[in-house]
């Protein structure tokens, strides 16, 4: 006998979870939610998106204040970093989005039950918390429990000195050297931060460029600038050791000198949290990267669906709430969707990095013909009264069609500017639509509609 039974019980409540409970209720379904943690939000609201933003933000904030802002006419006398009230701050940011979490599950009449969930079979599930077990019955249960940073073999995780960006969102101290392994968006994202707040930073990335799968010219005009910043990135360097050494770290690098730092951050990718998820029991096998295979509904086996990291695709909260909302409206309507070719990714150092379709290496790769418009920020009016004018705006359109295939930003508040591309791209609008769209000025998504001009050659301010 189940303690209680719901039409749908979801397992993991980040945002994939959370939200498709909540799409779930609204179309009627009775709901429960499984959460191990105390706080609702998962990874995204507790540990990753939110507290890296607030982060990102007060670390701007300083540095501007601190550095930048002479040249608009303001004087400020000394300044000062208050770390415990930036942390604090962070906490309570946390702390409020968490919340409300819990408050629209009780809008909406979801169950919450706090415990480590396993399935029991096909149509149950197992809460442990402590020495209690709940068993829930479930007409359909959907597996959204995310992902955990990724190890690094030789690398000897310790936390605080060496650990992941959990670690590197609460560091006490400003380190006097941060070695970040991964040039990737925790590695940059996270490095800017201890950057701008007075750590000497270095970032060790494999490859030989930053922010693998993003547009490469991109890519590398974002390497300028962070290294503009201060920041050092070495790259094409393997990481194949780090351990602590008395009161520092010691990174290993393959053929190199070893580097020493007081903290590192190992930012090498995320894996897939399926352990003790008890999949074996309705005949589920993870595949050799540890996701759990879905069919185009989600399903994993009937009555098993799963969403967002777990099952691989893009790391990133907004693919596993648009996931979590096909798939539960796909279980009740009987359709559900989600256009993989319109999921925007941003990379929020300074200036943002934005993405959204395909990269220019890709259409080569592909061997697509396409035509492409370029318009810089030092040319958008807006940018220059802002201060602020690096970057680009790139706009890739099918050379046959016109459709737009893939825009590709760096600049201020690139990733703001991107859901203008992501709208045009989800209406399948051409490069020739965005540049007879009216856009108000002085904005910078003016720059947007000039980059769709330069497509065709006609952009005119450049
Ligand atoms: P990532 O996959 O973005 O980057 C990891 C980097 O580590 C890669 O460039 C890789 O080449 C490098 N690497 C791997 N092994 C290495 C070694 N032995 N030595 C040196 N470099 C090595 O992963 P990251 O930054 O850890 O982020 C994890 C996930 O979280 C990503 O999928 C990302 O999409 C997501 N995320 C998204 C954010 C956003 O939307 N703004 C912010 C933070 C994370």
């Amino acid at each position: 006998m189940a303690d209680a039974s719901h039409d749908l019980v979801v397992i993991g409540a980040g945002p994939g979870g959370y939200v498709a409970a909540i799409r779930a209720a609204q179309l009627g379904l009775s709901v429960g939610c499984v959460e191990l943690e105390e706080a609702l939000g998962g990874t995204c609201l507790r540990i990753g998106c939110i507290p890296s933003k607030a982060l990102l933000e007060s670390s701007e904030r300083y540095h501007e204040t601190k550095d930048a802002l002479a040249v608009h006419g303001v004087k400020v006398g000394q300044v000062e970093l208050d770390l415990p009230t930036m942390l604090k701050r962070k906490d309570e940011v946390v702390r409020g989005r968490t919340q409300g979490v819990d408050f629209l599950f009780k809008k909406n009449k979801i169950t919450r039950y706090k415990g480590v969930g396993t399935i029991d079979g096909p149509g149950r599930v197992r809460v442990k918390s402590g020495p209690q077990t709940t068993t829930l019955a479930a007409k359909d249960i959907l597996i959204a429990t995310g992902s955990k940073p990724a190890s690094l073999p030789g690398v000897e995780w310790s936390g605080d000195k060496i650990g992941s960006s959990t670690d590197a969102l609460a560091y006490t101290s400003v380190p006097k050297h941060l070695v970040v392994i991964g040039a990737g968006y925790i590695g940059l994202e996270l490095g800017s931060v201890w950057l701008r707040l007075g750590a000497e930073v270095t970032v060790v990335e494999y490859l030989d460029r930053i922010l693998p799968g993003m547009d490469s010219e991109i890519a590398r005009e974002g390497q300028k600038l962070l290294e503009r910043q201060g920041m050092e990135i070495r790259l094409q360097q393997k990481v194949v050791g780090a351990k602590v050494k008395g009161k520092d770290c010691v990174v290993e690098c393959e053929g190199q000198e070893p580097i020493k730092a007081d903290r590192v951050l190992v930012a090498v990718g995320r894996a897939p949290n399926t352990e003790g998820l008890g999949l074996a029991s309705v005949g589920v096998q993870v595949d050799e990267r540890g996701r759990v295979p879905v069919d185009g509904h989600y399903q994993a086996a009937e009555g098993v669906y799963a969403i967002g990291d777990v099952i691989g695709g893009a790391m990133l909260a907004h693919k596993a709430e648009e996931e979590g909302v096909a798939c539960v409206e796909g279980i009740v309507t009987g359709y559900g969707h989600v256009n993989y070719d319109a999921i925007p990714g941003v990379v929020y150092t300074q200036p943002e990095i934005a993405a959204v379709g395909r990269s220019e290496d890709e259409l080569k790769t592909e061997g697509v013909a396409y035509r492409r418009g370029v318009f810089f920020f030092r040319a958008n009016a807006r940018a220059h009264a802002l201060g602020q004018i690096d970057g680009r705006v790139k706009v890739l359109a099918d050379a046959a069609t016109d459709r737009i295939l893939g825009v590709h930003i760096i600049g201020p508040r690139a990733g703001d500017m991107i859901a203008e591309a992501v709208a045009a791209m989800e209406f399948g609008a051409t490069s020739e639509d965005v540049a007879r769209t009216c856009h108000a000025h002085p904005t910078l998504a003016e720059a947007l509609k000039e980059a769709a001009l330069a497509v065709d050659g006609r952009a005119i301010h450049s």
